[in-house]
């Protein structure tokens, strides 16, 4: 195989992380006696300007303990259309947590604070009360996007017109917002009631997430977490990795930012060079690690399987658009095969 695209949950641990993984030390987590976990829990807190946090086994899992916590069966949270909570959590919210989404739809997501503010609910005998907005930060289906400065500005402005919504950042991509932006990760998260960060994807570890909030919050996650059958015994073990990779991993991920620069590219001339078969560019300048080039619907997976038998994996998300995602086992001496392996796949389409 060349390369695995479909996304940067598919890196492996390496030597290194495994070695520090299989030297933990470990306890009962359950008794809050597993010193790795503490001590993870402990760094991110610190990294993410939060008061405390949880390790949890997933973002979905760290998602919609926040959703819990932060509403009311009954109530409506406010979230971007083609957000991860609202399309690919298995119908967790109004499942475990009995709320209803109000979405909106927008790749602009200055435009889409403004009409999710405009979405808030007033808490009528007839209406649903609005007690949580879900931000994405970076956003997944639209292609990697970084939640912009100036709507973080409006999301705090928001915050303070409405003290009763609270706000939730899914922030699995936080750390390569945080590389591709320069800012703290505890600066694109200030204002927020809660946020999630994955271990296990751009940062390269095997597993887990981690719950960030007050410490109220938090130790109201614990029980969440708890009574979801998420609590975990010696699992230092696994949280090892997750420490080795907040400390070592993010720096790195601005050479994921640069190869995703380079797909980008070829995707471009793609689309002048075939303008019958490659259609368009989701993301003609990346502002992160994934890019997307859409083909004629009835092609898509042939281009999926063509690119497969060449040794490079990607992923089909519909309407004929594949994701391509860079991360920490696509080294740069593999960039030139995947870019001709794509170029000759689209040629033979
Ligand atoms: C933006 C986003 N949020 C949350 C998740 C959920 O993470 P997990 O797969 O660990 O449940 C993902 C997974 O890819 C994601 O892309």
């Amino acid at each position: 195989m060349i390369a695995d695209l479909r996304s940067d949950t598919f890196t492996r641990p390496g030597l290194a992380m495994r070695s520090a993984m299989a030297a933990a030390e470990v306890g009962d987590d359950v008794f809050q006696e597993d010193p790795t976990i503490r001590e993870l829990e402990e760094e991110v807190a610190g990294v993410t300007g939060f008061d405390a946090a949880l390790y949890v086994p997933s973002g979905t899992m760290s998602n919609q303990i926040a959703i819990n916590l932060q509403t009311r069966p009954g109530d409506s949270v406010l979230i971007e259309a083609e957000s991860h909570v609202f399309i690919y959590e298995a119908g967790a919210g109004p499942a475990l947590s009995g709320i209803q989404f109000d979405c909106v739809y927008s790749a602009d997501f200055i435009q889409w604070t403004d009409a999710a503010a405009g979405l808030v609910r007033e808490d009528t005998l007839h209406s649903a009360t609005t007690s949580l907005i879900v931000v994405e930060n970076t956003h997944n289906r639209h292609g990697g996007r970084i939640f912009p400065a100036a709507g973080l500005e409006r999301i705090r402005a928001f915050r303070q017109k409405h003290p009763g919504v609270s706000l939730h950042c899914d922030g699995a991509r936080i750390w390569n917002a945080a590389v591709a932006t320069g800012n703290s990760v505890a600066e694109l998260l200030n204002g927020f009631d809660s946020a999630s960060v994955c271990f296990s994807k751009g940062l390269g570890a095997p597993v887990g997430s981690a719950l960030c909030g007050s410490r109220e919050l938090v130790a109201r996650a614990r029980k969440v977490r708890k009574r979801w059958g998420g609590g975990m015994r010696q699992a230092g073990i696994v949280a090892a990795g997750a420490l080795y990779a907040l400390r070592h991993h993010r720096e790195r991920i601005a050479e994921d930012h640069e190869r995703a620069g380079i797909l980008a590219e070829l995707f471009r001339g793609l689309c002048s060079d075939y303008p019958n078969k490659a259609l368009s560019a989701k993301t003609p300048d990346p502002q992160t690690n994934m890019v997307y080039l859409q083909v004629r619907p009835d092609q898509a997976q042939s281009m999926v399987d063509a690119l497969s038998a060449m040794g490079v994996l990607v992923l089909p998300t519909g309407g004929g658009w594949i994701r391509a995602v860079t991360h920490l086992d696509v080294p740069g001496h593999v960039m030139p095969k995947v870019c001709d392996a794509f170029a000759r796949c689209l040629k033979g389409l």
